[in-house]
């Protein structure tokens, strides 16, 4: 299991990986490589052949299901408009028999933890609520969100819903993307967002009510926030703090609140039918996507939609890629299947498709990430298939490194994607992994992301705060302190902190970059190198993440050929990526030239929004914008100097080690460099797929590593030994 009690194998995130292997559900393959998937399109009858078998398990019991008149609003007239009937319905959520009692409950009490099933309306109606009630002339109504797709769409919503537009009354605030005026009175916000608020206003003084939502999430930023909310809620007797779950686990909240009192909104669920495969699925993408179609077909199509979790963008791509052309081999023989992708970077615009009722006698299918699972809820939903797995975040702390896995879920969450199969009649939910699994080998609960990630983002924040003794901060779930002092090791390096754990100017402009600390250092580090105008379009691509280069399965070689131009005399992918940029610039942001290349627009178009903060936030911190476009060497010592904890060398049979804590890496296929194979690199990131793989390499001389980080790296760790004597031997390097 990647989350390992052991500390002997704590060690070795290869040890963490193999444990967690074994212990997957069946024996999924993560690997779709497309000849795993023969596409069959000539017959119906596959869907047979193929059928999987599922046994009918349990029923999770429906709880306090109203009858149906409270539920279904009259559906009088055609001559209601639109306002109307959303005023309407906004009555029908279970919550609104509970609005007067709620408010009295806020009234009479500084905290309080809200408890209400997904769905029951707690996001979209307690700001307005406390808006009616006149909360908001004391200040803003502030909501946090784990997921910017959640805040975002929220606040579209209940701007709807308050006949008001979006931005004005009420708004979002997400990284990079802030939606929100002098007239905003409730703001939804990410998590990370409102903490970063802090930084400018401790107290937070311009809001009246502070409402942390999905709080059983337990992000990072929620557990941080917990600690910060508490203690100033004891200063400021007016601020009213409301924790919100979805999970019944609020005991835990209200001791953490010194006993702050619970309100419980019934739900309003409806029985569901709990099923499990008989067997282990070998490949449980492939599996859903069969139990998907074995639905379609064999139930009538006004019944009810379906919904299926996948881990991930790319899985959910490929879903929806199978399912389009296996439906498409079935013509007019079955009803129209409508599919709905969402996960965290699907266009805003195309976000809004999942909330759009299905059109008579077709079905809609939504394959969703866990965002699905309690942040967001989709109406109509009647099947739900689990394949038990999400991608989550895991950390080594031994050697700071960081890596995405695929991991299965825990109980709690299951019953949570369960439970969205019950909401507006009777459901059912597929699971694809046997009941022995689920209670064999699931965690009851999912451990909270504080215990298992990387802490530097947040220990600058708290540092940045004042906040000193780290040790001793309220956690509700204190990290490990191994992964505490990683932190601050890395904070150390990074020139953020002095030696006596007290942040240096460095890190006091670090901290004004909501980015990652490398990525801060970068660019604090690019006024040395006289090209911070270069590393800001750097880091603004990086930022947006893997989405810039666009493959059509039909013009792969015209993709990769345009691609390569960018790579031209094997300058790296940072330069690349910079390179892109720059042209894209020179085109005056041409779209054409965006569609001509194979690059996503749309991407670009965030890199630029995103470009200009950084910009804007280079002022703050005084940095002049200067290029050096003629000194790649500059450039890449600027990316060095925020990335050299992540280099690595290159061994004998092709494969790299890190240099610092020797582990086995290789260049991801996608990279510029992977033909190339340089000596020695730094890499952007690590994604353990299968196998552990640098995400965005550029290559280096080693002896910038003792000339930009001498507290770092000695002359020992960067001798070319590959030269004098044979690399040292494999087995050796992950017991370091
Ligand atoms: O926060 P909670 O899960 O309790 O519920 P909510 O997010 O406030 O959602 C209440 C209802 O609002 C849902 O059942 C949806 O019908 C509707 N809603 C929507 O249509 N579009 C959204 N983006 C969010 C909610
Ligand atoms: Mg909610």
């Amino acid at each position: 299991r990647y989350r390992d009690t052991n500390a002997g194998d704590k060690m070795n995130p290869f040890a963490e990986q193999e444990a967690w292997e074994d212990h997957q559900i069946g024996k999924a393959t993560l690997n779709y490589g497309s000849k795993d998937r023969k596409l069959k399109s000539d017959d119906y009858q596959f869907v047979f052949e193929d059928q999987i078998e599922f046994i009918k398990a349990t029923v999770m019991d429906g709880v306090n299901v109203d009858q149906e008149s409270s539920i279904e609003s009259p559906d009088s007239s055609s001559a209601k408009t639109a306002f109307e009937k959303l005023q309407q319905d906004r009555q029908t959520l279970p919550i609104f028999p509970y609005r007067d009692q709620l408010l009295q409950a806020i009234h009479d009490h500084q905290v309080l933890v809200i408890v209400g099933e997904t769905g029951s309306g707690k996001t979209t109606q307690i700001p307005q609520y406390l808006h009616e009630a006149g909360y908001t002339k004391r200040g803003k109504i502030g909501c946090t969100q784990p997921r910017r797709v959640a805040a975002m769409s929220v606040a579209a919503r209940v701007s709807q819903e308050m006949g008001v537009k979006l931005g004005h009354e009420v708004g979002y605030s997400i990284r990079f993307e802030d939606c929100t005026s002098e007239k905003t009175v409730l703001k939804y916000m990410t998590d990370g967002m409102l903490l970063r608020e802090f930084l400018g206003e401790p107290d937070l003084a311009s809001y009246s009510v502070v409402m942390v939502d999905e709080a059983h999430e337990r992000t990072l930023s929620t557990d941080i926030l917990f600690g910060l909310v508490k203690d100033i809620s004891r200063f400021r007797p007016d601020l009213k703090l409301l924790i919100s779950s979805a999970t019944l686990d609020a005991e835990k909240f209200s001791d953490y609140f010194d006993s702050a009192p619970i309100f419980k909104i019934p739900g309003r669920r409806f029985p569901v039918e709990i099923h499990y495969t008989k067997a282990p699925e070998a490949d449980y993408l492939d599996a859903a996507i069969v139990t998907a179609l074995q639905i379609h077909v064999t139930q009538p199509p006004g019944d009810g939609d379906i919904l299926v979790f996948l881990t991930g963008q790319e899985e959910i791509e490929t879903a929806e890629e199978i399912l389009k052309h296996r439906t498409r081999g079935f013509g007019t023989k079955i009803a129209e299947l409508i599919i709905c992708p969402i996960y965290a970077n699907l266009p805003t615009e195309l976000q809004s498709k999942i909330f759009e009722p299905t059109p008579e006698g077709a079905r809609k299918v939504v394959l969703a990430t866990n965002i699905a699972e309690t942040s967001l809820t989709i109406d109509g939903i009647k099947y739900v298939i689990d394949p038990g797995f999400c991608k989550m975040k895991s950390y080594n702390p031994r050697t700071g490194m960081e890596s995405l896995l695929v991991a299965p879920i825990s109980k709690a969450s299951a019953n949570q994607r369960a439970g969205r199969s019950g909401r507006t009649g009777p459901g059912k939910c597929f699971r694809l992994f046997t009941a022995y699994n689920f209670y064999n080998d699931l965690d009851d609960n999912t451990v909270p992301e504080i215990q298992r990630t990387n802490l530097a983002n947040v220990v600058l924040t708290l540092k940045s705060l004042g906040i000193n003794d780290l040790l001793n901060f309220d956690f509700m779930d204190p990290p490990p302190s191994e992964a505490l002092l990683k932190a601050l090791e890395m904070l150390y390096a990074l020139s953020a902190l002095n030696k006596n754990g007290e942040l240096t100017k460095v890190g006091r402009r670090m901290a004004e970059f909501p980015l990652d600390p490398m990525l801060s250092k970068m660019i604090v580090a690019s006024d040395k190198y006289k090209c911070s105008d270069e590393i800001i379009s750097i880091a603004a691509m990086l930022s947006v993440g893997n989405s810039i280069f666009y493959r059509p399965k039909d013009k792969q070689v015209h993709a990769d050929n345009a691609r390569l131009n960018f790579h031209m005399g094997n300058v790296g992918d940072h330069i690349a990526l910079l390179n892109v940029y720059s042209s894209w610039r020179e085109t005056n942001f041409s779209t054409q030239w965006c569609y001509e290349n194979y690059i996503q627009v749309r991407s670009m178009k965030r890199a630029r929004d995103i470009r200009d903060q950084l910009e804007g936030l280079l002022e703050r911190v005084e940095i002049d914008l200067t290029s050096n476009l003629n000194d790649l060497d500059a450039v890449k010592k600027a990316i060095t100097s925020g990335f050299f904890p992540h280099s690595a060398r290159l061994q004998k049979n092709g494969s790299y080690k890190t240099v610092k804590h020797p582990q086995t890496v290789h260049i991801h296929p996608s990279s510029g460099l992977a033909q190339v194979l340089p000596r020695w690199l730094v890499y952007h990131e690590l994604v353990l797929t299968t196998k552990e793989y640098m995400r965005q390499v550029t290559e280096l001389k080693p002896d910038w590593l003792v000339e930009i980080a001498p507290h770092y790296y000695q002359l020992k760790d960067v001798e070319d030994l590959a030269s004098k004597k044979m690399p040292r031997g494999e087995g050796r390097a992950s017991k370091d």
